[in-house]
């Protein structure tokens, strides 16, 4: 059996294997990068048809999957860790099953962890056996760089695929878990698995929890926006369609048992990302407000995508400044969506979270940003 964590350069037929996988079952389909991935395979694969399932959390919203075609596209809502549901919806066949369903938030699990647990960890696992009982052939496990915690600030190069486990949030630590499961049963029932690891996706239907949405969303209402600590953490940002047009080059090509990064070779610092968006929507950086700092929270993100662009031959086509540009418009076209996401629930976890409420306009008195965010990030 090939080494299961990815080798470092192109292993013999890796860029060679074509599977048949036209029944898709998706898991956690109606939140960011689910729907993204859902709405990409139908407008580009048109043999693919698809079963979207998800429990629709606070995160998960059926405006994401929208205009579907019905006679290509099914929706089912279930939760991952109720076996009987899961099983009962994979009976009708899929070829493979592209696991996104999640507890996504960083902050919410160091709030609270237990669902992150249920949801990563035992969900997955729910899905893992019942793969195995109906004939799924490949199992895609959607992961995230930060099962590999920070690194180092003078590290020339980001995480290759065969770096050391560390995560450091209860979010990533259940991420880390589940690949594990993911890992056992390849290893001990023979399952087809991949698993790729991403680092921040930005672009449309993000909840307003996340960083680029929430400077966005604050900012187009002249809301002060949250920085933590000295805002100068560093993320990978990629785009979400870049995103899934990797995941299914995984899919298609890649060999079972094997780990892919996705990256797009765009690190950022938070003030540098949050400084571009205010220009972009032509507010001052006086929103901007210094908060506490995340407990824990991990200085750098990077991971290296050298193996998936020389074996895969995947490109991310989306630049930075075009993606941001179109991610600022589709906020500002869809404040309905916005306001939808915005309301709810989200605003007692805003309060929880900020301690204060949404909505709130700053004080008088202002913050103002030093220009540090426009210091280069580290060369590599
Ligand atoms: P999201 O929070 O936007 O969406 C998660 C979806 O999962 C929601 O639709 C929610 O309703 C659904 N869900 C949650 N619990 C469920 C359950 N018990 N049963 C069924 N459905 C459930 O998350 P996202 O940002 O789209 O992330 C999707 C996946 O990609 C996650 O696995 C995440 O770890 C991973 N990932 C995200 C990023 C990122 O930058 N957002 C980067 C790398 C990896
Ligand atoms: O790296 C991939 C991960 O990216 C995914 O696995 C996660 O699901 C996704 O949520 C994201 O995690 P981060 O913690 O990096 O994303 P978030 O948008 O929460 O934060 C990005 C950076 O911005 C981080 O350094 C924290 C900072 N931040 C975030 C929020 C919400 C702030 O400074 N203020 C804030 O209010």
């Amino acid at each position: 059996m090939a080494p299961y964590v990815a080798r470092s350069g192109c292993a013999e037929g890796d860029a060679g294997r074509q599977g048949c996988w036209r029944r898709l079952f998706v898991t956690g389909a109606a939140g960011f990068i689910g729907s993204a991935f859902v709405r990409l395979v139908l407008a580009e694969e048109p043999d693919c048809h698809v079963v979207s399932f998800d429990a629709l959390s606070y995160a998960g919203s059926l405006d994401n999957l929208r205009d579907l075609d019905p006679l290509r596209h099914r929706f089912i809502r279930g939760d991952i860790c109720d076996a009987e549901a899961v099983r009962a919806a994979l009976a009708s066949g899929a070829d493979a099953v592209i696991h996104f369903a999640a507890e996504s938030h960083v902050d919410r699990s160091i709030a609270a962890a237990d669902g992150f647990v249920k949801t990563n960890v035992l969900g997955t696992q729910v899905l893992l056996d019942a793969a195995r009982q109906c004939g799924v052939r490949r199992f895609v496990q959607i992961s995230t760089d930060e099962v590999l915690g920070s690194l180092a600030d003078d590290a020339p190069n980001g995480f290759a695929e065969d770096a050391p486990y560390a995560p450091n949030s209860p979010y990533a630590a259940s991420k880390a878990a589940a690949e594990h499961l993911v890992r056992a049963a390849h290893r001990t029932f023979g399952l087809d698995t991949v698993i790729t690891r991403c680092g921040n996706n930005y672009g449309p239907r993000q909840f307003p929890e996340k960083l680029i949405p929430l400077v966005l969303t604050n900012a187009l209402r002249d809301e002060p926006i949250p920085v933590y600590g000295d805002g100068r953490q560093i993320r990978d940002w990629i785009h979400v369609v870049d995103h899934c047009r990797a995941i299914l080059a995984v899919l298609r090509h890649a060999e079972p048992g094997t780990t892919w990064h996705i990256g797009a070779r765009n690190p950022r610092r938070n003030l540098e990302v949050i400084e571009a968006i205010l220009r972009a929507v032509g507010k001052p950086t006086s929103l901007i407000r210094f908060v506490k700092d995340r407990p824990g929270h991990d200085r750098r993100y990077e991971i290296d995508p050298s193996r998936i662009e020389s074996c895969l031959g995947w490109r991310p086509l989306v630049s930075w400044e075009t993606g941001l540009a179109e991610t600022i418009r589709w906020y500002r076209d869809h404040a309905a969506w916005v306001e939808r996401a915005r309301s709810g629930s989200y605003r007692d976890y805003y309060v929880r979270q900020y301690g204060t409420a949404l909505g709130t306009p700053p004080p008088p008195r202002i913050a103002v940003a030093t220009g540090a965010a426009r210091a280069a990030v580290p060369s590599r």
